[in-house]
């Protein structure tokens, strides 16, 4: 079984620059670690449940071996943004104070372009692909992969729109097996290998006690009142047998 290890926590030393292609205003942020982190902040409109769902999917992704940066708690002190000219941003890191998200910054990384000759491998791709069906993933589409190529590899990002429903409070019993069309949208289903092969692949390393631990990562304010303990039966049933998410990615790929 794959293992899952602490999240380190920084401290936010100085804001450096807003990333204004991202729809949540991220920050690149530097720490008393002296690493640079792409940091989301908990009080940008999608909300404190957007970062669970990063921390989830996206170590969720790295225990199966997927290709996630380094994700880390880091602290902000509102004092950080004063300095900051755009009164947009010095009210988001003031409404951010306490514990955010750090993404290491992977520096002269490119968006990933399908057909730009840096495609993953047909597993690879197809071992995304069942990542983001199984986490309901709706961020990974042609106009928004959310996919780094650096060092000449695909990395992960930006997970916060994964377990979309949960906006609404998730409800595992009536919701983990309903269908997931938005699939047919995910930008490496043109280059991903069999679905149900990579199902094979990585289903048998998810567990409960692996879905326990992964979201007894998240910090529990970041909830906003819900029960974790929804998190993991949510998706212990949608891993439940027959996994109509599998047979879903494969109709979409055209299999
Ligand atoms: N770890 C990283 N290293 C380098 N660049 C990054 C990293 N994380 C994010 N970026 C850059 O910042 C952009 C915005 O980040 P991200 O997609 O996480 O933010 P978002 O606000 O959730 O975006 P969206 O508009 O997709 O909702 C990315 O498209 C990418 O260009
Ligand atoms: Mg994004």
């Amino acid at each position: 079984m794959p293992t899952v290890t602490a999240l380190r926590r920084v401290a936010a030393t100085r804001y450096v620059t807003p990333l204004r292609e991202g729809g949540s205003m991220p920050g690149l942020v530097e720490a008393d670690d002296d690493g640079l982190y792409v940091v989301k902040f908990r009080g940008a409109g999608q909300g404190p449940r957007a970062l669970a769902a990063e921390i989830v999917a996206g170590e969720l992704a790295r225990a199966l071996g997927l290709p996630v940066p380094e994700q880390v708690l880091a602290d902000i002190d509102p004092a950080l943004g004063r300095a900051e000219p755009d009164p947009e941003i010095q009210e988001l890191v003031a409404a951010s104070a306490g514990t955010n998200l750090g993404v290491d910054f992977l520096p002269g990384a490119l968006p990933y372009a399908p057909g730009a000759g840096c495609d993953p491998t047909p597993e690879l791709a197809a071992d995304v692909v069942w990542l983001d069906a199984f986490t309901t993933n709706v961020d990974r589409t042609a106009q928004n992969p959310n996919l780094l190529v650096w060092h000449g590899r695909m990395w992960l990002i930006d997970h916060g729109a994964a377990l979309y429903l949960q906006h609404a409070g998730l409800r595992p019993l009536e919701q983990a097996r309903r269908p997931f069309p938005q699939i047919a949208e995910h930008v490496l289903l043109p280059c991903a290998g069999s679905i149900a092969e990579a199902d094979a692949r990585l289903a048998p390393l998810v567990d409960v006690a692996l879905l326990e631990e992964i979201v007894g990562l998240v910090p529990v304010d970041w909830l906003a009142g819900a029960d974790p303990a929804d998190y993991v039966e949510y998706l212990a049933r949608r891993l439940d047998a027959p996994r109509g998410f599998v047979e879903e990615a494969e109709r979409a790929r055209g299999a």
